[in-house]
């Protein structure tokens, strides 16, 4: 418990997080840095980009009402304390995000109406299956559904976009970066904390990996919408793209030559992998999610 006691304050929170990597961050990204043009000036290119920030934007914010609602019902003073930091950095997320709306033009009276247009309904049904838990203060399966799933999903699609993003968009790239070292915090907590509450409750499995299951095929039919939507649009990247750009690689494929159905098959399976391996660390088996 000493470890995790300091591993998960305040105190290592202020020294890595807003004392570390994002001192002199600007919403997340360098002062100054902006989004390319390429983005700005393509119709299609500033759909996809507002489409996906949106997804985001709605992740998050279910992120950010699931750790805020945890902390009353967690079972013990360093899980309300990390909780609370957790709560803060989704909280950033949101409003980095929701940046990035307006930094591609969307205006502040329409952020709803955009996020109400652009939000995935599956990810919407794959939030809710969390957020119920989380409404029934049920806190071992809020926190497998919060730091195993959602953010295991959340650290492996940033990971992506980051992959893309490094070459032609180091604004956003960055933003990202301090997201995913933010998300790589919370899933230590989720496997730290709540494999001895699974050994102390059993009978809590089944339930708790029927959610998982759940949440896994409102993720994937999320992940099938997104790229069966990019389709086109990926080639149009790839036929614009600049002859001396290096590779995009994340997870052994080469995303700036990749097609849609590679890119999903690979996100996919990085996923599902990360669910198998998180899971069994604290003692609960993966279902796959009915077909
Ligand atoms: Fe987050
Ligand atoms: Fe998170």
């Amino acid at each position: 418990m000493a470890d995790f006691l300091s591993a998960f304050s305040i105190q290592s929170w202020l020294e890595s997080c807003p004392q570390g990597y994002l001192e002199e961050t600007e919403y997340g990204h360098l002062a100054g840095e902006k989004e390319p043009e390429s983005i700005l000036e393509n119709d299609d290119f500033l759909e996809e980009a507002t489409r996906t920030t949106v997804q985001l934007v709605v992740g998050e914010r279910a992120a950010l009402a699931a750790s805020s609602g945890l902390i009353n019902c967690a079972p013990d003073d360093p899980s309300k304390i990390f909780l609370a930091t957790q709560t803060l950095d989704e909280a950033r997320h949101v409003e980095i995000f929701t940046q990035r709306l307006y930094d591609l033009g969307v205006k502040k009276e329409d952020l709803e109406s955009t996020l109400a247009n652009f939000a995935n309904p599956n990810l919407v049904k794959f939030a809710e299956v969390l957020l119920e838990k989380v409404d029934k203060r049920d806190f071992v399966a809020g926190v497998v559904g919060q730091n195993i799933v959602l953010e295991g999903m959340a650290f492996s699609v940033f990971e992506m976009i980051h992959a893309s993003s490094k070459e032609i968009n180091p604004k956003f790239a960055h933003t990202l970066a301090g997201t995913i070292a933010d998300e790589r915090r919370h899933v230590g907590f989720g496997e730290n904390r709540i494999g001895s509450l699974i050994e102390a409750n059993p009978e809590r499995k089944s339930d708790i990996q029927k959610m998982q299951q759940e949440m896994t095929h409102h993720m994937l039919r999320t992940f099938s919408d997104s790229f069966q939507e990019n389709e086109a649009l990926v080639e149009d990247v790839h036929q614009n793209a600049d002859p001396d750009a290096g590779p995009a690689m994340y997870q052994g494929v080469d995303l700036a030559k990749a097609d849609s159905e590679e890119m999903q098959a690979v996100l996919t399976n990085t996923v599902l992998g990360e669910f198998k391996t998180r899971l069994a660390r604290i003692g609960l088996e993966y279902l796959p999610p009915a077909a």
